[in-house]
């Protein structure tokens, strides 16, 4: 049997603004495995990096809070946790690459030092050992110059080569999750490949579960077992990943993998999921995606499908597969 290192439960995020209350996740059920990598995927504002800043309790000065629900690391509720209690997971237990990497560097620490110290700190190493480690991580990150780097301050490096410092930090603990947040986005195709192969290492030696977000399908295709679809702040699809590409079940996510662009295929116009995403405070009745959906019907609009258990392999919730030989998960 898999072992289950995360487990989110009905989970509700929301933010206020001018003192309303906006919710922004609005129930997302998912887990994640030991040894497995399960990617993260939605339109731009669908709540992947809410969902992982709720999984992190980082909200740094916002007003984000999570309402409702559960999430579960190996034996801990997350939820119940206090700030000092979160800070020894983060970075050991839990790691975390940023979609944006001067989140997580300090601009006034050198990079050797912020290293150090979180190797320091969840390894127990000293100095010398911290310091070695932190040089063959950097280097595992495909930075050349690792030994002259650790004493340069982020703000003398370039977007990439920040990314792929924060990227060894987040590694360099082995921690039992990894989220990445578009861990490679900003990087070039060569060093991106460096980087999935650096992370399939961590799977594969230590079997550290990895929640990976990003827009790119290929990514997904490449290092994914299972996939999670996201579209207004909930799931509407999960399924193994030869399964969602071969045979996606929501009319969302055929759209997604319809609108990526094929080598070879010379259309005028890509396609794409027409419309827009809703805005959090003004969402449709009924299901969230019907007013795109071009296979929307009557109950539609009325009510949310429930997600419902398609195969061994899938679930989906849209009113399509709602027929009595299917049961339904979750509500
Ligand atoms: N600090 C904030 N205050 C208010 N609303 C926020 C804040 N951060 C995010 N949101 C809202 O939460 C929603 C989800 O945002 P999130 O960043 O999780 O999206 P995402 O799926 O990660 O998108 P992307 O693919 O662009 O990174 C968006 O509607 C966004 O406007
Ligand atoms: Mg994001």
């Amino acid at each position: 049997m898999s072992q289950t290192v995360l487990e989110i439960n009905q989970l509700e995020t929301s933010f206020t603004r001018d003192k309303q209350k906006i919710k922004i996740l609005r129930g997302v059920n998912f887990s994640v495995n030991k040894g497995e990598v399960v990617g993260l995927v939605g339109e731009s504002g669908s709540g992947k990096s809410l969902t992982s800043l709720s999984i992190m309790q980082l909200f740094h000065d916002t007003t984000g809070k999570i309402d409702k629900g559960t999430i579960k690391f190996n034996d801990q509720e997350l939820t119940k946790m206090t700030e000092s209690q979160m800070r020894k997971l983060r970075g050991k237990q839990i790691s975390m690459i940023f979609q944006e990497p001067m989140t997580s560097l300090n601009p006034v620490l050198k990079i050797g030092r912020q290293l150090m110290e979180s190797i320091r700190l969840h390894l127990n190493y000293d100095k010398e050992q911290s310091r070695k480690h932190a040089i063959e991580m950097l280097k595992k990150v495909g930075i050349g110059r690792a030994e002259e780097l650790m004493d340069e301050y982020p703000h003398q490096l370039s977007g990439g080569m920040r990314q792929r410092v924060m990227i060894a930090m987040a590694m360099s603990c082995n921690p039992s999750l990894l989220i990445a947040d578009e861990p490679t986005t900003a990087l070039d195709v060569t060093i991106q490949a460096q980087i999935l192969e650096l992370m399939k290492g961590l799977k594969q030696d230590h079997e550290t579960a990895i929640l990976l977000i990003t827009h790119d399908l290929g990514v997904v295709a490449e290092m994914c077992d299972r996939v999670v679809v996201m579209y207004a702040g909930e799931v509407v699809e999960e399924a193994d990943v030869f399964e969602l590409f071969a045979n996606p079940k929501h009319p969302y996510t055929s759209g997604l993998i319809r609108s990526v662009p094929k080598i070879g295929e010379n259309k005028e116009e890509l396609d794409s999921i027409k419309g827009q995403v809703p805005s959090p405070s003004n969402m449709p009745t009924g299901c969230k995606f019907a007013p795109r959906c071009e296979k929307a019907m009557a109950i539609c609009n009325e009510a949310a499908p429930p997600m419902l258990n398609i195969n061994q392999n899938s679930k989906c919730s849209c009113w399509l597969y709602e027929k009595k030989d299917v049961t339904v998960h979750n509500e």
